[in-house]
């Protein structure tokens, strides 16, 4: 009992800290959606449109606005909640992570109309951007990567779409976007998982034929490399989307297989390198922001695992993971440091990223039964 009590103290400790950074953005008027923070100074640097990290920040807000009932929070993710409006026919299929955090958690949380119809929207057009021929959403003309490959290319980083696209069919009752949405995760998991559940991440597909010509990676250290967030995105996607539909018994195996693997990959101290097959030395970066992701995703298969010594498994390493983020990677300002975005490019390699906040946040909310296990 003392355990418990203790242990709430430290995620509500941690919570506060949290929301003291999510205030201090807010405070500081951004023009844009914050994307990557200076974990020193907390100046962030913005995306003017979103990009693809946008609602996180506005799903830092809706639970912001959950966990402590300030409306101040709710005016802000409405606020936000608007400027997505612009995104909702972009060709990428990373609407997924805009219109999840951005919309559904507001109409999960919140019962958010306005944020529950863009989030329809979005998950209507990303029905429409579903390709017949390889069987799952591409990653469309406007998405990050896409300005250096083709037509036929696809990411394990676009698997979130197809909560967006269930999570949607089933408000709709649209069977039609519901096979689209549960044929796009079962042909991510063709497509990037390896029989031992290390997930790569991307594929070029013949695009007359819908065949795999290669797999490869965008961000990780070699095309065969486990890139963290490439698993930690994976084990995300399937494991949302194993909650929206229990009776589909494939999702949450595959949520299994791809939480198993990193548990037996990860560093002891449970945060992980950026990339897997990284050569470790002094100066290898950890990538926070992928762990954060993966703590989230191993709370939620807890909670919907039907097998309960599996699923306490599964929340022990959520609940170390988190702590061990907490304790040696969240400062004193509420940043979560040391998130690694993009170091083939040099880009922000140890920086607080907006995305690695959230889960961070979700998960710590959860963790201090603050929050529901809805979202
Ligand atoms: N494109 C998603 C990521 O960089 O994690």
């Amino acid at each position: 009992m003392a355990t418990l009590e203790a242990d709430r103290t430290f995620w509500r400790q941690a919570q506060t800290n949290i929301l003291q950074r999510v205030s201090s953005t807010i405070d500081q008027n951004l023009n844009g959606f914050p994307h990557i923070g200076d974990p020193k100074t907390g100046e962030w640097v913005t995306t003017p449109d979103g990009f693809w990290t946008g609602g996180f920040w506005i799903g830092e807000l809706w639970l912001a606005a959950s966990v402590t009932g300030d409306d101040r929070y709710l005016e802000a993710a409405k606020h936000w909640l608007e400027k997505l409006e612009s995104r909702v026919e972009s060709k990428t299929v990373f609407r997924g992570f805009l219109f999840y955090y951005g919309a559904v958690v507001g109409a999960l949380l919140h019962g958010n109309q306005r944020a529950a119809v863009l989030a329809q929207r979005a998950a209507q057009s990303l029905g429409q951007q579903f390709d017949p021929v390889v069987n799952m959403i591409p990653l469309g003309k406007e998405a990050e990567e896409a300005h250096s490959v083709g037509d036929g290319e696809a990411n394990i980083d676009g698997l979130p779409a197809a909560p967006v696209m269930l999570w949607a069919a089933q408000r709709l009752g649209d069977a039609e976007l519901r096979q689209r949405a549960l044929k796009h995760a079962g042909r991510s998991a063709e497509l990037f998982l390896r029989d031992d559940g290390g997930v790569i991440q991307s594929a070029s597909f013949d695009t007359t034929t819908g065949k795999i010509i290669r797999r490869y990676t965008h961000k990780g250290y070699a095309d065969d490399s486990i890139w963290t967030r490439a698993q930690a995105w994976a084990m995300l996607g399937f494991v949302l989307s194993a909650q929206l539909e229990r009776s589909e018994t494939s999702l949450i195996q595959l949520a299994e297989k791809v939480c198993d693997w990193w548990l037996a990959n990860i560093p002891q101290d449970r945060v992980a390198y950026w990339d897997f097959s990284a050569p470790v030395t002094a100066d290898t970066k950890r990538d926070t922001s992928g762990t954060a992701i993966a703590a989230a995703a191993l709370l939620k298969l807890s909670q919907i695992h039907p097998d309960a010594n599996k699923a306490a498994v599964y929340r022990d390493a959520a609940q170390a993971t988190a702590r061990a983020l907490v304790e040696r990677h969240l400062n004193s300002r509420g940043i979560l440091a040391d998130g690694c975005f993009d170091p083939k490019n040099g880009t922000a390699v140890s920086n607080e990223l907006i995305w690695g906040d959230y889960f961070l946040f979700e998960t710590v909310a959860t963790l201090a039964g603050d929050l529901p296990s809805s979202v």
